[in-house]
């Protein structure tokens, strides 16, 4: 089974709008159409709008946002919510990445909020699952990344579910440069896709794209990419800079 992989860069708390234009001139000048992938840019909320404007030539490129709050609105100071987000014009939103659990404390039970919340709004949820080298010493990730995966999805029906994706982020290869062996990666994503088929099915389990994360630089991306039930890359640090991202891209 071969998906369309997915390549996405994920910004953090780096690049305003200034930088991003600078960013996508450079990016876009060495990187052509490519059709049999999807790339996809998650820049911060105050970047999106520059980044969708930058990219109006090239619509077959995907661009979301880092997180959203659990509420379409209300009084939350200083949050975004999914329907600004879509009216933005951002098409994915990334959920439960490990800097927002174990930085900012976010529990499963608001990922499930924020889940159901983002495919309510019919944008793309991609759902963040990883453990801590506490929990991989311990011989306990698979039983974390399943638990996380449960709390992702309990509030979707199966119709919703088809339009998710997934990134295991181990958290201890995120921005550390230790990253997953290829191995690691293919063992993780497995336990991810049998807990998918016995929720919704082999047929949709299989559509559903795994990406990778943890230290994915332009050394290590296109093996990591070629190893099996790895459909795409969640890369942090190496997509900051333009170069390094354009030859990600095309890995
Ligand atoms: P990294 O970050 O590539 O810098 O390790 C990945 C991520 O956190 O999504």
């Amino acid at each position: 089974m071969h998906l369309k992989p997915v390549i996405a860069a994920n910004w953090k708390l780096n690049h305003g709008p200034t930088d991003a234009k600078a960013f996508l001139q450079r990016f876009l000048a060495q990187t052509p159409k490519l059709n049999d992938r999807t790339l996809v840019f998650l820049p911060s909320a105050l970047t999106v709008t520059t980044v969708i404007d930058g990219l109006r030539e090239r619509p077959e490129i995907w661009v979301g946002v880092q997180n959203v709050h659990s509420e379409a609105q209300g009084a939350f100071t200083g949050e975004n919510s999914v329907l600004m987000a879509r009216d933005a014009g951002a098409r994915v939103v990334l959920v439960g990445h490990s800097e927002r659990r174990h930085v900012f404390g976010e529990t499963d039970s608001q990922t499930t909020a924020k889940m159901a919340m983002i495919a309510q709004a019919r944008l793309v949820p991609m759902l963040c699952v990883g453990e801590l080298l506490a929990e991989r010493e311990a011989g306990r990730t698979a039983e974390v990344v399943e638990r996380q995966l449960a709390a992702g999805l309990a509030g979707l029906d199966d119709q919703q579910i088809a339009t998710i994706m997934l990134a295991y982020e181990p958290v201890w290869a995120i921005g550390t440069g230790r990253t997953a062996t290829p191995q690691d990666a293919s063992e993780i994503h497995g336990v991810l896709r049998r807990a998918l088929i016995s929720r919704v099915g082999e047929k949709v389990a299989g559509s559903i794209p795994i990406l990778y994360g943890g230290s994915v630089n332009r050394g290590n991306a296109s093996q990591l990419l070629a190893a099996p039930d790895v459909d795409g890359l969640l890369v942090g640090g190496a997509s900051l800079e333009a170069d390094s991202w354009a030859s990600i891209a095309r890995a």
